[in-house]
């Protein structure tokens, strides 16, 4: 039956409501996730360490294709990690897959003190426990399966564990649309690791380290001369479906792992500029997944668990639905320095391999005011890694405060970095700030000198008092263009906005060890606090995420061992 326009008109202004309501939601649970001064967000209160979960995720039963660990791909030096396209595409096999993985993923070295004996990764992860889970989709790989498969990916290992099997019509499904030689990678959290220890507050983190997985990806795909592009097109339960995450009854007893991301992964010859679109999955190719065969079973990470509702209310809330409107993104590559290259010629792998946080900084050394604007330049987007995996226009702006930089005086600063935005930002901010282009920063930096002042007391009072907030060159709060956003591209975008802050943290890491110091990612501050500094009210700002850059003190106490094979003792 023909529907009445006022029927439709009806529909609409429902739906509308029910948006509205979601959004709700998720301001509601960042609203409760806030630290403020004399209250923390909700945690247990303590550690259960009965129930700490354990560090690696596995599917028992399932057939594995071991990566090479040793393998040393082409060189290239650090610099040109940030270049479109620095390596000639190669074949996706288990050796360069390898690569993709030994470089994002992966366990990157193993630390003991006493009896406790610990691993570290490539990537970072708040109180290194590591929510996020990668999956691969694969053409037919010798050594590992004659058809299209499933994978899923064991740091522990460096193992890639085959969860499915697919049909070459579904492979077709998927790649009709891309690039000869592309394939999928997915990302899931899984939150229970994070909510252990962080309670309500670990929805959050699990975005930030989906971010820094994002990054790390993108900078390892370089090597095999691959982009890599996340995907607007998908819905979270598509995706869920594709990765085998929604099969209950494998899970059982086992910690379910949240949807996060899809991306393409493409061969560096395309000469699509935008990425290559993966259309949405039709309902035929999504039955034949559910019904294709699967292999083993996840392993229970911890005896029991404790339900913190809200997580589930913003992950609900946060699901990307099917049929999405497409997000328009418009092409900001001009912010850039001309100063970018540092011509030092350090090895990109060894910058990644060697990435780790601080756990104190020094309090004393400084570097040099181009040095810092290299590091800045570096955060700003454009269309090469890492920001070209992302889809959508840049939507946070740095908020630093500068303690020891030489040939700046200390003080607030922010670099904005969507020009476009800097009007919005300046008139939401308190009338006092002086918004001076600072000397000797190059011509149209979008960096701006707010308060003159020493404001090492403020910054450790910002990130929860810790000390590494006020003892590097400078540190940063992450402010993101929050409400509108999420009001324009609906609440699925609050998990978008995480994971540019994770790309930008990541950034910052590899960027201090190329400059011989060492940083942190941030997640403990007080957030409305952050706001005060700037004047800010009401959510149309909100900082997502902190970061602080200095020359570390080493802890001596700490022994450490090679990621995988022989253990000696450095
Ligand atoms: C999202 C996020 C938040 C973090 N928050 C803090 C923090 O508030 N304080 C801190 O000292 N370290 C923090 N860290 C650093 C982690 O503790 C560190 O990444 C983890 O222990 C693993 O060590 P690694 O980075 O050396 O591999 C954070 C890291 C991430 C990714």
């Amino acid at each position: 039956m023909a529907q009445t326009n006022s029927q439709q008109g009806g529909r609409k202004e429902e739906s509308r409501d029910a948006r509205r309501s979601v959004v709700e939601t998720v301001f509601a649970y960042h609203e409760q996730t806030k630290h403020h001064f004399h209250r923390y967000a909700r945690t247990l209160g303590h550690l259960d360490w009965a129930t700490q979960p354990h560090p690696f995720r596995y599917y028992e039963g399932s057939f594995q294709a071991q990566l090479v660990r040793s393998r040393s791909p082409r060189p290239l030096i650090y610099d040109r990690l940030y270049e479109k396209n620095p390596l000639s595409p190669q074949a996706v096999d288990l050796d360069s897959l390898a690569d993709l993985f030994r470089y994002s993923l992966a366990i990157s070295a193993w630390k003991q003190a006493g009896s406790s004996r610990w691993a570290l990764r490539i990537n970072p992860s708040s109180g290194n426990l590591h929510p996020t889970e990668a999956y691969a989709v694969l053409p037919p790989l010798s050594g590992a399966s004659a058809t299209p498969a499933l994978y899923h990916y064991v740091s522990e290992s460096h193992v890639l564990e085959r969860r499915a099997s697919f049909s070459d019509d579904v492979w077709r499904s998927f790649t009709k649309s891309l690039p000869e030689g592309s394939f999928l990678v997915g990302l899931s959290s899984i939150i229970w690791r994070e909510a252990w220890k962080y309670g309500e507050r670990a929805f959050r983190y699990c975005q930030h380290d989906v971010g820094h997985a994002v990054a790390s990806l993108r900078f390892a795909a370089v090597f095999s001369g691959w982009t890599f592009h996340l995907v607007s097109s998908w819905s979270t339960e598509d995706i869920a479906q594709l990765l085998g995450l929604n099969r209950t009854d494998d899970f059982c007893e086992a910690e379910l792992e949240e949807a996060e991301l899809l991306a393409v992964v493409t061969p560096n010859t395309s000469s699509e500029l935008s990425g290559p679109s993966l259309l949405p999955p039709d309902d035929i190719t999504m039955q034949r997944i559910r019904e294709t065969t699967w292999y083993g079973r996840p392993n229970q990470l911890s005896g029991s668990h404790v339900c913190w509702p809200v997580i589930e209310e913003v992950t609900i809330a946060t699901k990307m639905p099917r049929a999405a409107a497409p997000i328009e993104s418009s092409p900001l590559d001009h912010q850039r320095s001309e100063n970018t290259q540092s011509s030092s010629g350090l090895n990109a792998r060894q910058i990644i391999s060697q990435r780790r946080s601080c756990l104190a900084l020094d309090g004393v050394s400084e570097i040099s005011r181009e040095r810092f604007i290299r590091m800045l330049a570096r955060t700003l987007p454009g269309p090469h890694p890492p920001w070209d995996a992302l889809y959508w226009t840049p939507k946070i702006h740095l908020l630093l405060f500068v303690h020891r930089v030489v040939g700046l005086q200390p003080g607030v600063y922010i670099l904005v970095r969507d020009q476009t935005k800097t009007d919005v930002l300046r008139s939401a901010c308190d009338t006092k700030l002086v918004w001076q282009t600072p000397a000797g920063v190059p011509l149209k930096f979008p960096l701006y000198l707010l308060v003159d002042a020493d404001c090492r007391k403020t910054a450790r009072a910002m990130s929860c008092q810790q000390d590494i907030a006020a003892d590097g060159f400078f540190s940063l709060g992450m402010l993101a263009e929050f409400a509108e956003p999420i009001q324009q591209h609906g609440p699925s975008f609050y998990r978008n906005l995480f994971w540019e802050a994770g790309v930008i943290g990541q950034v910052l890491y590899l960027e201090a060890e190329a400059a011989g110091a060492r940083s942190t990612g941030i997640g403990c501050f007080f957030d409305d606090p952050v706001h005060d500094v700037l004047g800010l009210r009401g959510n149309q700002f909100q900082s997502l995420y902190h970061f602080t850059v200095g020359m570390p003190i080493e802890d001596n106490r700490l022994q450490s061992w090679p990621p995988y094979g022989e253990r000696e003792n450095k």
